[in-house]
């Protein structure tokens, strides 16, 4: 008796689409990473050359395209407060034909679920010339940039089949904060020694599978707002315009409505022009330095019509918020605050009698530049 463990994890069992699912594998992708990646102690397992590589490094370079380079503006908040580390992310099709000035030890960290992103790896080709180490952070073993990059950590999260990047997005700031804490750690950072990350996971596992077992708010949210209108904002400061960036192109590339993502503070300056009545307005409110601000952009575009509605942290929460999210770490909440934004784009989609997995003009893989 033989059971093929991929072959299981890539059928769709009962879900109507591979999104779906992979949305709702959330809670046990970041208790999988939790296994492979920390100690019972909860200090993490990292390959010692891999962290004598990043000990020598004096700036961390993220390079990634679409959610996977969303998923490294997280990312280097957390290598920058966790292990002090200066930390530049840049898309990948931009770095490759116009390389920045370096600085005189640079690393290079590709953040690629495929593994095979033509734009990714084209830097990677380009880093290697320049004999400088590099770790490719990817869902597919052996894939073409894990086997060219000088080290691999895998995000286990079981394959991922839907176009719309979901539980690698997720995996991938998880690893990321597990690898920040760990050079935290041996750098002999105090924020690092004091940030629980696998306690931490397990409170992000509870609180994405409370968010996923809401489905019924967020096709609701999805009816009421989104599946009629044109054009969308989602709005946001610092960690939360991150998020910001990814939950619109979720919208985007699968419901095809025109959606930004916008730095809150910013839209005052012409964007808020593009406010009509009743365009949808989404403020995602879960750092406590920014959460007043974000508040009065709210307000701002209200007058002016928008429809808003707030995705906010518990401990931040006033009364009349629309959803409202487990607290977490602060640096930590993009991995709950992303999930309402897959859960509305999946159901604003799947309304539309869209092809939620398989949109139009994309592939799973890019691999042409
Ligand atoms: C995500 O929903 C997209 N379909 C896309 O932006 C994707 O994240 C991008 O093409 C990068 O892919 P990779 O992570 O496999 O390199």
């Amino acid at each position: 008796f033989h059971v093929d463990i991929d072959a299981a994890q890539a059928d769709k069992g009962t879900y109507p689409f591979y999104m779906l699912k992979e949305i709702d594998e959330q809670p046990n992708v970041m208790r999988k990473l939790s296994q492979v990646y920390l100690n019972d102690a909860g200090e993490p397992v990292i390959n010692d050359d891999l962290m004598t590589a990043l000990k020598a490094a004096d700036r961390l370079y993220i390079v990634a395209a679409g959610t996977s380079y969303h998923a490294g503006l997280v990312g280097a908040k957390l290598f920058e407060s966790l292990a002090g580390v200066p930390t530049e992310v840049h898309v990948s099709s931009e770095f490759a034909y116009n390389q920045p000035l370096l600085s005189a030890h640079p690393f290079f960290i590709f953040l690629t679920q495929s593994g095979e992103t033509a734009d990714s790896r084209e830097v990677l080709l380009n880093v290697n010339e320049q004999h400088f180490p590099s770790l490719t952070i990817t869902n597919v073993p052996n894939s073409t940039l894990s086997r060219e990059a000088t080290y691999t950590l895998l995000l286990h999260a079981g394959p991922e089949i839907a176009v719309a990047s979901t539980k690698a997005y997720t995996a991938q700031i998880a690893l990321e904060a597990i690898l920040a804490k760990a050079l935290g750690v041996a750098t002999n950072q105090p924020a690092a020694d004091d940030f629980d990350v696998k306690q931490q996971l397990a409170l992000v596992a509870n609180g994405m599978q409370a968010l996923v077992d809401e489905k019924d708010t967020f096709e609701k949210i999805s009816k009421d707002a989104l599946l009629n209108t044109p054009n969308a904002f989602y709005i946001g400061r610092g960690l939360d315009y991150a998020v910001s960036l990814e939950t619109a192109l979720k919208l985007k590339e699968i419901s095809y409505v025109q959606a930004e993502g916008f730095a809150s503070g910013e839209l005052k300056h012409g964007t808020i022009a593009l406010i009509e009545k009743d365009t949808p307005v989404i403020g995602i409110i879960t750092q406590k330095n920014t959460a007043g601000l974000t508040r009065s952009n709210l307000q701002e575009v209200a007058a002016r019509g928008a429809k808003t509605i707030t995705i906010v942290t518990d401990n931040l929460a006033k009364d009349g918020d629309t959803v409202i999210l487990p607290a977490v770490d602060e640096r930590l909440t993009a991995l709950l605050s992303v999930v309402p934004g897959q859960l509305l784009a999946y159901y604003t989609s799947l309304n539309k009698g869209l092809d939620v997995d398989k949109p139009r003009n994309l592939a799973k893989s890019v691999t042409v530049e």
